[in-house]
């Protein structure tokens, strides 16, 4: 994916910022990466000083966004399908501060290193990644297969970098038996992504998993809703949250509202 040559226009954000976000961008390679401001504040209730100061440390992730790129090319993946919001999902996390962060749908671990790294500056908190891994079938991936699938000889979260590993709970496997043994493990959630298998009953499941293990102020992100239809607006409309869509795209989110309606 060859980064792209404009500036950053984040204009809410100061010179030194758009800068930080500019060069992550970059190393990572991937010239949809840039957070969307709103979107991010409309989950988190973040003000601007407090948005600059995360983004601000966009440049401490320099040589994880490098490596990340580098393990993609290294495995031929130089246009990966990965989570277009790695540094809001970053944000997300470093501004929630969660004690649980559970995501379904791992592949090579975009997400997960980005809230790997998040909750490594918080100091606290735990990553928890459910994946089926997808395998490819030969030495190349071909035409007809999808850009999640698993390298030859690798495993699910293969360009996660070593250094972010450490405390790592990954589980390998189908969120419809991983999940609902892992959300009885915890107590309670903080922020969940869905990045998974893409089917409105499935998003349903998942969804109605979580529930009782919500409280008020948890985060629950889904992508690529455009496949899920009514399932991700049906579950926020039962807990009475507010569905918050990531500008034109299908990447959404929700609050959980104090006094949680669950
Ligand atoms: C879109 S990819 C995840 C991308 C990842 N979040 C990122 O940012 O790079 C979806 C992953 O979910 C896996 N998957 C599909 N169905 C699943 C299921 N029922 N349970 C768990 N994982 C599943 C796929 O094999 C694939 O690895």
């Amino acid at each position: 994916m060859s980064p792209s040559s404009g500036p950053v226009r984040l204009p809410s954000l100061s010179l030194e910022t758009r800068r930080s976000i500019e060069r992550a961008r970059r190393a990572l390679g991937d010239r949809r990466a840039t957070p969307n401001l709103a979107w991010v504040a409309s989950l988190t209730g973040a003000r601007r000083r407090e948005l600059d100061a995360v983004f601000g440390e966009l440049d401490e992730l320099l040589p994880i966004e490098e490596e990340i790129r580098h393990r993609h090319l290294g495995a031929g993946r130089p246009n990966y399908a990965q989570i277009r919001a790695p540094f809001d999902l970053y944000a997300i996390v470093r501004l929630l501060r969660p004690r649980e962060v559970v995501e379904a749908g791992v592949s090579s671990g975009v997400s997960s290193a980005h809230f790997l790294a998040a909750l490594r500056r918080n100091r606290r908190g735990r990553l928890h990644s459910i994946d089926l891994p997808t395998r490819q079938r030969g030495a190349v991936l071909s035409a007809r297969e999808s850009a999640v699938a698993v390298p030859p000889g690798k495993e699910s979260g293969w360009a996660v970098p070593e250094t972010l590993r450490p405390g790592w709970d990954l589980r390998l496997g189908p969120s419809e038996s991983l999940l609902p043994r892992l959300v009885r493990e915890l107590d309670g959630i903080g922020v969940f992504l869905h990045d998974d298998l893409h089917t409105p009953e499935h998003l349903t499941f998942e969804l109605d998993t979580l529930r009782t293990h919500l409280g008020a102020g948890s985060v629950v992100l889904a992508d690529n809703t455009v496949w899920t239809g009514e399932a991700f607006p049906a579950f926020a409309r039962t807990i009475g949250a507010r569905v918050a869509r990531r500008g034109r795209g299908d990447l959404v989110g929700l609050r959980v509202p104090s006094p949680p309606e669950l």
